[in-house]
């Protein structure tokens, strides 16, 4: 008997475009699934006021393949220069869906993140009157703190604290990478505090990235967990809890920029993510909630419509995926989960 799923058409809560020719090679893995995407602002110089996510908009919208009617979601990086009333007009104007915060130096492209958070106080009283989620990066920056304790340390030192101090703020607690993370989201008010996951974060543990030698294309950040962190991702995706939904954090570095005697972190899953996703909730039973986690929850959270299109998967012999894409400014290493992808995406094909 032939297996098919048929969802909703999915939406990526947490996506790198980069820009240029980057932009032009990965935008349409993407779209060829998605039916929306909240668009990472850590271009260089990153997107900071309302004026450059429009510009920003109208690249990514140029960039489309004929046909495609992707709708990329704008979101601001927030600064300590930030202007309250820039952040609300692009809000009120519909172009802005979120505020992204990086801690200063957290990852790639944050050096003009915040380091004094009493700075974007202002900032953060207006999203939370006017109900704009802030996207947070949770790992605090401080060298002292070890890198697989840096988003546990952030939820007690920086997160926690600043939704006491600004409440009614909405937040979505992004690539959440550990089993605290994921028992602070869920006792949390639904609709107050979200939490995206990323394909990877549901296959990988910090092993894979480890051990019989080191593998760049599974250096990310927040670096992967040990594995009962993993599981405890894996548990709350598939549990169908609105809380969770899907961020992929794909985030395409050439090949060259990867493998380096400094690379760069992020893994490209745009291409195979649903094939990745299907397998990983077929092998826990859970295909029936693939739609809540890649489809519903997150409109809910960002108050939109459900998308009015659908996917459908077939399970069969294992789809051979191209090892990597050619993005113009060199290859780019498409996600290896490490197991066949016997789920083939058929319709939209
Ligand atoms: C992201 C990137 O390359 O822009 N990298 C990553 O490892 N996820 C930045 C980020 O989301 O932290
Ligand atoms: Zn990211």
């Amino acid at each position: 008997m032939i297996q098919r799923l048929t969802l909703r058409q999915p939406d990526d809560w947490h996506l790198h475009l980069r820009d240029g020719a980057m932009l032009r090679a990965v935008l349409p893995e993407t779209a060829r699934h998605f039916g929306r995407a909240i668009i990472m602002p850590n271009l260089v110089p990153p997107v900071v006021t309302t004026g450059d996510a429009a510009a920003y908009r109208d690249r990514i919208l140029a960039a489309r393949p004929d046909g495609s009617t992707f709708t990329p979601l704008m979101t601001l990086y927030l600064t300590e220069d930030t202007d309250p009333a820039d952040v609300r007009a692009g809000a009120e104007s519909g172009l802005i869906t979120a505020v992204k915060l990086y801690p200063a130096g957290a990852t790639t492209n944050s050096a003009s993140g915040v380091r004094d958070f009493d700075k974007v106080t202002a900032v953060l009283e207006t999203m939370a009157e006017i109900g704009l989620p802030l996207c947070v990066h949770g790992e605090v920056t401080d060298p002292a703190v070890d890198i697989f304790d840096r988003e546990a340390v952030f939820i007690d030192t920086v997160l926690d604290p600043l939704r006491r101090r600004i409440p009614g703020l909405r937040v979505v607690m992004e690539h959440i990478t550990t089993a605290d993370g994921i028992a602070y989201v869920q006792a949390q008010p639904n609709g107050q505090m979200g939490g995206t996951i990323t394909t990877h974060h549901l296959i990988i543990d910090r092993n894979h990235i480890l051990v019989g030698g080191i593998k760049p294309h599974y250096y990310c950040l927040p670096v992967a967990k040990r594995a009962t962190h993993r599981d405890a991702l894996i548990a709350a995706a598939i549990s169908g809890d609105p809380h969770f939904f899907l961020g992929t954090d794909s985030a395409p570095h050439t090949d060259a920029n990867k493998e380096s005697a400094c690379g760069c972190a992020g893994c490209f899953t745009a291409t195979n993510t649903l094939s990745c996703l299907a397998e990983v909730f077929d092998r826990h039973g859970a295909l029936d909630r693939l739609e809540g986690f890649a489809s519903r929850h997150g409109p809910a959270f960002y108050g939109l419509p459900v998308n009015a299109g659908t996917v459908t998967l077939e399970k069969g012999d294992p789809v051979a995926y191209p090892p990597r894409i050619d993005s113009g400014d060199g290859p780019v290493t498409v996600f290896d989960p490490g197991f066949p992808l016997r789920w083939r995406v058929i319709d939209p094909a």
